[in-house]
């Protein structure tokens, strides 16, 4: 008798594995299903790597892919991740396209994180965790204020600037470019920066889409910035850009670097995400700042908060704050509010280059380049 009962035991294992619907693989491990949107943007390589250690560390199976740019891939990738059992998807998507595979991976009853960027047109999800966007952006215009002496410049020589954005079809960017017109409204209000191209004072008016570059794509913004240097601005000299990440701000400033005007010295430029080749040439005085955001943070952190959703544990993930208050605007997808995680940013000038060093950022042989 004893016998018959270990085996129907392990026979009603066996079936109440399998009746999971093949949701664990081979070996019971839960799959996390990892979407990225690019490569072309050095970060989002590491973070894709880093997301796929963080889940394997804490006992799962991590499956990363990356879109090309491309919801349309991304979305057949998250398919793929649905197919192969995922009970969590960490995306960072392209688009609002990626609306119909939130809708796919809900009827699969796979928990969704939205990664870095938040997802648009849905809050059929529950949780988008990333770095204080809009405090980005104020350090954006903290280091042009700097950079400039703002508050030694005068309304006699006011200095110039030129405003380029991020992706429009990215919400961050709204952020980035909302946070470092705050800081700078003020200045453009004395009189004492003067903005040459267009103007917008917030992300929501006509012209901010004359100053996004679509999917922060490097060769756009290079071309308007030539194109800016033989129109509006052919008879200043342009003392600051202000650039919403690394890629178009080296961009920009290889347009620069090939107008006479600026041999001696370029404009105080912007930028965010510390990639190694911004780093050198903060480091040789060429683009002004970066803002580091420790990618191996978010990811760990990513793979926390899915991690205690998977185990129904109440979320509390270190190093992170919940958005509220004026920073609960970073969480509305449009249609609604989803909670939403925050790291801190730090803005990095040659002054503390080191800081993405000591952090890890880079590897030995880039490191020692910085030194
Ligand atoms: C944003 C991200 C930034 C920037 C950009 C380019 O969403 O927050 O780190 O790199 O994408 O991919």
């Amino acid at each position: 008798m004893k016998r018959l009962t270990a085996v129907l035991l392990v026979l009603f294992v066996a079936l109440s594995l399998f009746a999971e619907g093949g949701q664990q693989r081979a070996g019971g491990k839960t799959v996390i299903g990892i979407a990225m949107p690019e490569t072309h943007v050095e970060r989002w390589v590491k973070d894709g790597n880093q997301l796929k250690a963080e889940a394997e560390k804490r006992g799962y199976t991590g499956l990363v892919q990356w879109a090309n740019a491309d919801q349309p891939t991304q979305n057949q990738q998250i398919a793929g991740f649905l197919t192969q059992g995922a009970k969590a998807l960490i995306v960072g998507n392209i688009n609002d396209g990626v609306v119909s595979a939130v809708a796919d991976a809900n009827r699969e009853k796979a928990l969704i994180v939205a990664y870095d960027r938040i997802i648009q047109g849905t809050h059929d999800y529950g949780y988008f965790i990333t770095f204080n966007n809009y405090k980005v952006g104020t350090l954006q215009g903290q280091s042009i204020v700097a950079g400039l002496n703002l508050d030694a410049a005068t309304t006699a020589a006011p200095k110039h600037i030129t405003l380029f954005a991020g992706s429009p079809t990215d919400a961050n960017a709204n952020f980035f470019f909302q946070g470092a017109m705050d800081v700078l409204l003020p200045y453009i209000n004395k009189g004492v920066l003067s903005v040459v191209g267009p103007f917008p004072k917030h992300y929501s008016e006509p012209a901010f889409a004359q100053i996004a570059t679509e999917n922060w794509q490097a060769p756009i913004a290079k071309a308007r910035m030539e194109a800016l240097l033989v129109g509006d601005a052919r008879n200043v000299t342009l003392d600051a850009v202000l650039a919403p990440n690394d890629t178009l701000a080296r961009a920009i400033l290889e347009a620069c670097k090939a107008d006479s005007k600026y041999q001696a010295k370029l404009p105080v430029t912007s930028g965010q995400d510390a990639e190694f080749d911004s780093a050198v040439s903060i480091k040789n005085g060429e683009q002004y700042s970066t803002v580091f955001k420790d990618t191996a943070k978010l990811a760990e952190a990513a793979i926390i908060l899915a991690d205690q959703l998977l185990k129904g544990q109440a979320v509390n993930v270190p190093g992170t704050v919940i958005a509220d208050g004026d920073l609960k605007q970073i969480g509305f997808t449009g249609t609604g509010y989803v909670t939403t995680l925050l790291l801190d940013p730090i803005l990095v000038t040659k002054d503390n280059i080191q800081v993405p060093v000591t952090a890890g950022f880079y590897t030995d042989a880039q490191a020692a380049q910085l030194k």
